[in-house]
């Protein structure tokens, strides 16, 4: 089932006395159950990518829908997770974690409720009444993935989750998102992670939509069918690798070279 579907979307912002395109023709899709990287180099649009696909912007061109209505509104079916984990420093650890339940006026006790769940869930135990300067980056993206989660969201959005975290504590919380992403019993159904870091898509996801230096366009869409759990020394994970790499890296239109397009890529 096809829960967002990105349609020939452009995204332009004025500048000055004109306009500065930032990403031109983007399409793919997200179904019920997938885990979709999105990787491409800084400036291509990937933040405002899943600003609009939220609905906390507009698309200039192009259409996106989220179970086949238009995205017009801000959407409570999804979350986002933020790269600087984007807590307010004046609210405790659960405070925080209510947030988005309390703007969706939530009862209170039923609030409550959720609020420990979760908290349960992200390993935050004993840290309800803490405020986010006594955490470590690790238990603040804690928060970040808790308050997410307390919304029941059908798809997570995710935007260079583990990048500000050291490596032990990113690759434990990388388990942490598949294990949520496979529980049934837990949302969310889908994710959508933006990454700079290629190994990282490859180690989550099931496609990966390769996009262009700015104005960001879709060079390809690469499937995964590595065997999970995914072994980062193998042969295929490398070869996967570096195809992504030579896609992301390679000569594009400023340089005379071709954005040649790849697996179900539109044209360009
Ligand atoms: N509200 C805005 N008004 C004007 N320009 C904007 C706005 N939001 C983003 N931009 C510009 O759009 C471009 C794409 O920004 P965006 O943050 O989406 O890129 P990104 O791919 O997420 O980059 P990074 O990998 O560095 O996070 C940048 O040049 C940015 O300055
Ligand atoms: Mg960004």
């Amino acid at each position: 089932m096809s829960l967002i579907q990105v349609q020939h979307v452009d995204k332009s912002f004025a500048s000055g006395h004109g306009s500065i395109s930032i990403m031109k023709d983007v399409s793919f899709e997200v179904k019920d159950s997938d885990f979709v990287a999105i990787v491409g180099p800084s400036g291509c649009g990937k933040s405002t990518l899943l600003r609009l696909i939220q609905g906390l912007d507009r698309p200039s061109g192009g259409r996106i829908t989220f179970h086949e209505q238009a995205v017009d509104t801000v959407c409570g079916h999804m979350a986002m997770v933020f790269q600087n984990f984007a807590l307010f420093p004046w609210l405790t650890v659960s405070q925080n974690v209510a947030f988005g339940l309390e703007a969706l006026g939530w009862e209170k006790e039923r609030m409550a409720a959720q609020v420990e769940r979760y908290i349960s869930v992200t390993g935050l135990e004993g840290f309800q009444e803490a405020y986010p300067r006594e955490l470590s980056g690790g238990m603040r993206q804690r928060v970040g993935l808790a308050r997410a989660l307390a919304v029941d969201p059908e798809v997570l959005l995710m935007d260079e989750p583990f990048s500000a975290l050291d490596a032990l504590t990113a690759e434990s919380l990388r388990e942490e998102i598949l294990q949520l992403w496979r529980d049934p019993q837990l949302p969310p159904d889908a994710v959508l992670l933006v990454t700079h870091n290629i190994e990282e898509a490859i180690q989550l996801a099931d496609r990966i939509v390769v996009l262009s230096r700015r104005p960001g366009r879709v060079l390809a869409e690469v499937a995964v069918d590595l065997p999970r759990p995914r072994d980062r020394k193998s042969a295929a994970f490398y070869d996967l690798t570096d195809r992504v790499y030579s896609l992301i890296t390679q000569p594009g239109p400023l340089t005379g070279g071709s954005a040649a397009a790849e697996g179900s890529a539109p044209a360009s």
